[in-house]
């Protein structure tokens, strides 16, 4: 049985290599040669990427990859995009080029409020803790001052703070449900900071508060954090156009817009199917969040509760047909920066942002929007006429083909070979082997 290791973060990190390629590998020393085949040779660039966490032993690569012709809200875009999954970024480009001819995608953004909370115990009368709470709010905001100062001169900072009682749920919880804006910032560090600041002030004004009894002054703050659950930080777009318009597909518009239309409504009612259709619509997000260097986890978590906001998890986005008109679209909750954190280290992120022409976090929010648009149409549009894996296994051949190690060559004419048949694994292995035999 492996023993745990002791004193691991202090090693270098080819002591760590080294442990690590001895204790999980059977070949340790080509684990070694592949983990350090990803370092890059600029050594001021890999310390960067190395502290961006601890433990780093290697970078792990996603391609970055883009999709031009974005046309949003008569503005032409070009929408990095960090995914591995093939086929995603060539639907990304086929949807933009489509709606880039049918009047673009417009996008708006519907509000940019972010929340935390001050989660606590108070065992004693509410109307006292009420009015302890008016009493102490002034002092709240004068504590945070320096800390909200710079986001104040900017326009933004602490909107509201709140004092919720959540006693009906949980026995003597309750909570200080504060609102904050972050302009371009993401804002977790300025929200996680004020929220912390706000507990120690409550705590400690407590324990000075006469109205209180002994017990009423010991509250309890169980912890401070901000909410990624943000669906007052919100985000719309959408696509229309004459159903006409909707001809390229070897289908009647009017029958392609039906099926699309049931589609969607399909994804409405149907958690089984809602949970692909928004899967599809979060391979565009994730792809922009991460090329962007934000949070996905974040934007996934908020999304898919919002996503469940009426008490069953349903489709983000909604198609209809009004007269001889055509529209899909969505509505979101996305907390972003374009200031801070990753965004102005990671060189790349930099240039993501700097390709989008360096966006305020609202205009991100309406570009991620549109990428998540943009993605679904791209798959109901293949659902609903050819079906997904044509698309997809073409895309695929190429990672079957590098699996086989085929040569250019090869990859070239299988390429050709697989344009009018289906390309599925075990076919293109079976022609890749009967090529070989040939050969
Ligand atoms: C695959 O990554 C995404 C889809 O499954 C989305 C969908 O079914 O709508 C194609």
């Amino acid at each position: 049985m492996k023993q745990p290791v002791e004193g691991f973060s202090k090693l270098t990190k080819d002591q760590k290599i080294d442990w690590l390629s001895k204790a999980y590998f059977a070949n340790p020393g080509k684990a070694v040669t592949i983990f350090k085949k990803y370092w890059n040779d600029d050594e001021k660039l890999q310390k960067l990427h190395d502290e961006f966490i601890e433990n780093t032993i290697t970078n792990y690569y996603l391609p970055l990859g883009i999709a031009p012709n974005f046309l949003i809200n008569e503005k032409l875009y070009t929408i990095p995009m960090a995914i591995e999954e093939s086929s995603v970024v060539a639907a990304a480009g086929k949807a933009a080029k489509f709606w880039s001819k049918r009047g673009g995608f417009r996008a708006e953004v519907i509000a940019t409020e972010k929340i935390g909370q001050v989660h606590f115990i108070y065992k004693g009368r509410p109307d006292t803790l009420r009015d302890y709470f008016e009493h102490i709010k002034p002092k709240l905001l004068s504590d945070t001052a320096s800390l909200s100062e710079n986001m104040e001169k900017r326009g933004g900072g602490i909107n509201k703070i709140e004092l919720r009682d959540k006693t009906d749920e949980l026995k003597d919880y309750y909570q200080l449900h504060c609102t904050f804006e972050t302009l371009d910032a993401m804002g977790a560090n300025f929200i996680n900071s004020c929220l912390e600041q706000f507990a120690k002030t409550f705590k400690d004004g407590a324990l000075e508060y006469t109205a209180f009894s002994e017990e009423e002054k010991q509250i309890q703050v169980v912890m401070s954090i901000l909410s990624n659950y943000v669906p007052d930080c919100r985000v719309r777009a959408e696509v229309s156009c004459k159903i006409v318009e909707l001809n390229e597909d070897h289908m009647p518009p009017q029958e392609f817009a039906d099926k699309f239309v049931r589609a969607v409504e399909i994804a409405r009612i149907e958690p089984y199917r809602a949970v692909t259709h928004n899967k599809g619509v979060m391979n565009g997000i994730d792809a922009v969040v991460l090329a962007t260097g934000n949070d996905f986890r974040a934007v996934e978590a908020g999304i898919h509760a919002y996503a469940s906001k009426d008490g069953r998890y349903t489709s983000l986005t909604r198609a209809s047909i009004e007269g001889d008109t055509f529209r899909l679209e969505i509505e979101i909750p996305l907390a972003l920066g374009t200031v801070g954190g990753l965004t102005s280290l990671h060189p790349l992120v930099k240039l993501s942002l700097e390709m989008l022409g360096n966006p305020s976090a609202p205009e991100l929010m309406q570009i991620v929007a549109v990428a998540g648009l943009a993605q679904n149409f791209a798959a109901i549009r293949s659902l609903v006429t050819t079906g997904i894996q044509k698309g997809h296994m073409k895309m695929h051949l190429l990672n079957i083909l590098n699996q086989l190690h085929a040569t250019e060559e090869e990859k070239e004419h299988f390429v050709h070979y697989f344009k009018d048949k289906t390309a599925t694994h075990r076919s293109v292995t079976e022609a890749f082997y009967k090529l070989r035999e040939k050969a």
